[in-house]
This record gives structure tokens, sequence and C-alpha cells, in this order.
């Protein structure tokens, strides 16, 4: 699983920087075909643009690459200690289950702080079962921090969600989903806003997979079934529906 998750987020990374050059580079060409006054003037604001675009990006990939560096370490320690009880999934799909009997082994959402306790304290801390060990003596602190990271992201669809959106889908609609990307300016129909979406979950994850074009509408919204897994884009949807600010229709 961790060779997977590493992949998977480099995977990520080199799809959001194919998305960047994709975007910005057919820009640039329509803009050096023309030449009046009017356009100079347009090409040197959107030069502006696209550099301060540039900066809040790299950003973003840095805050998620350090997440997911975590992550993926966390992973590593995960495979060498817990698998054995908890499964290669966290699901409780493992070998102990059979001498747990009716303990849940499956490491279901929790908050960060929770998983701190109870991998340090064992499951005493928490008020649980005896046979969740102690890892304190046995893990460096960082060690604890690194599975803490990698069992939030893994148990938490919204959280994967949201890096894979900030990390592909900002420019066009903004940190916050509200449509306002660096880039909305230069597109109509504009990005949408996703915090006041009025579309269902299924159409929602049609049109990342397919694109606008298929659905008909704009083909600026790109084809993102190709780049991203079925279950990154089910994790992205989750990740909108937790920014909606009407409520979600049925
Ligand atoms: C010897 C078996 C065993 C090993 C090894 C083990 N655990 Fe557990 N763990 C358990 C049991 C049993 C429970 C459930 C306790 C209960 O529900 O009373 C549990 C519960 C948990 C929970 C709480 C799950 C929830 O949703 O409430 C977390 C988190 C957890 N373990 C993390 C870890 C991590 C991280 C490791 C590796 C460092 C690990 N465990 C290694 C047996 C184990
Ligand atoms: C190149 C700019 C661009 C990028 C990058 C982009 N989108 Fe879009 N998206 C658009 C545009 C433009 C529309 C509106 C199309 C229309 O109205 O015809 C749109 C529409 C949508 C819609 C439909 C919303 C509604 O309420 O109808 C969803 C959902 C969506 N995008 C999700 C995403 C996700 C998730 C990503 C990243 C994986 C993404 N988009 C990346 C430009 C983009």
């Amino acid at each position: 699983m961790s060779g997977n998750n590493g992949v998977k987020y480099y995977a990520v990374f080199a799809a959001m920087l194919f998305g960047f050059f994709t975007l910005v580079a057919p820009v640039g060409q329509s803009y050096a075909a023309t030449d009046t006054d009017a356009d100079a003037k347009a090409k040197k604001a959107l030069k502006i643009e696209i550099r301060a675009t540039r900066k809040e990006i790299r950003k973003v990939m840095k805050l998620a690459r350090g997440k997911a560096k975590k992550a993926v370490r966390g992973a590593m320690v995960y495979r060498a200690y817990c698998v054995l009880c908890h499964g290669s999934r966290g699901d409780g799909n493992a070998r102990m289950k059979k001498i747990h009997g009716d303990l849940p082994l499956k490491i279901t959402k929790q908050e960060p702080d929770y998983y701190a306790k109870i991998i340090k304290g064992g499951g005493a801390a928490v008020g649980k079962s005896e046979f969740m060990p102690t890892w304190d003596g046995e893990l460096e602190s960082d060690q604890i921090e690194d599975l803490v990271m990698y069992l939030s992201m893994i148990s938490n669809p919204v959280r994967r969600g949201e890096v894979t959106f900030k990390t592909n889908c900002i420019l066009c609609h903004g940190v916050n989903g509200d449509g306002l990307g660096r880039a909305s300016v230069l597109f109509d129909p504009p990005p949408a806003n996703l915090t006041k979406s009025d579309k269902n979950d299924a159409y929602k994850k049609m049109i990342i997979t397919m694109g606008g074009e298929a659905m008909g509408r704009s083909s600026v919204m790109p084809i993102w079934g190709q780049e991203l897994s079925e279950a990154q884009i089910d994790d992205v949807v989750a990740f909108l529906g937790s920014i909606l600010v009407i409520p979600p229709p049925d």
C-alpha cells in the first residue's frame, strides 16, 4: 500500500503540472496571434496574472507535498507495525482477526488527536481494548506524527479529496472552490462556483470524469478520467460536498 500511495501522490503532482502547462501554453499562443494595443495591454496583464498564479500553485503544492511526504512515511511505519492487526487498508481484514474475535479492528475516521492518543497510549488510553498496544517506547514521536497523517488521509475521503482538488483544480475554480481562481477571468463561461453548485454527486462525478464538452458544457472544463483514478474522483466529489454553502440537491 505504501508504494501505491507514493505513486498516487506523485501522479497527482504530475497531473497538476500537466494541467498547468496545457492551460497556460494555449493562452500564450492565442495572444501571439493578435497585435493591437489593447491586446498588448491584456497580454501584459495576463503575464502578471500567470506569474502570481505560479507562485500560488507552488505554495499549495509545497504544502500538499509536505503532507503527502509525511503520509507516505507513515504508510511505511504502518506496514511494519500495524498491518498484522488492522490489515493493509486499515479495514480490519487482517491475520489477527481470528485471534481478536469480536474486537473491531477497522480504523475509522477520527480526529488526529484521538489517533495520536491511542497510538501513544494504546487502547487503554481511550477506554478501548488493551489488545491495541502502546507504541510510545517503540516508535519515535515523529513516526507517530507520520502515522497520524497517514491514518487521517486514508480514513477521510474529504481530506484526500481536498489534496486532489488543491493540486488540480484551483487555477480555475479557486482555492476555496468559489470559481475565482487566477485563470478564471480568461474563460467564458467562467469556471463554476463549486460552493453554490446545484448539481448532485452523480452529475459532478460525470463532468469531472468526462469533461465539460461531453456534458454539453464548456470544453474548458478538462477531462480528468485519464489523470485521476475513480477513487480520487469520488474523493474530490466528497470534498466538493463539504464546501457547499447551500444544501445539496436530492
Ligand atoms: C496486536 C494487534 C494490534 C496491533 C499490532 C495494532 N493494533 Fe491498533 N487496535 C487493535 C485493537 C484490538 C483495536 C480495537 C480496540 C477496541 O476497539 O477496543 C485497535 C484500535 C486502533 C485504533 C482505533 C480505531 C478506531 O477507529 O477507533 C487505531 C487508530 C489504531 N488501533 C492504530 C494502530 C496503529 C497505527 C498501529 C501500528 C503502530 C496499531 N494500531 C497496531 C490492535 C492492534
Ligand atoms: C482549465 C480550467 C478548469 C480546471 C483546471 C477545472 N475546471 Fe471545472 N469547470 C471549468 C469551467 C469553465 C466550468 C464551467 C463549464 C460550463 O459552465 O459550461 C467547470 C465546471 C465544473 C463543474 C460543474 C459544476 C456545476 O455546478 O455545474 C465541476 C463539478 C467541476 N468543474 C469540477 C472540477 C474539478 C473537480 C476540477 C479538478 C479536478 C476542475 N473542475 C478543474 C474549468 C475548469
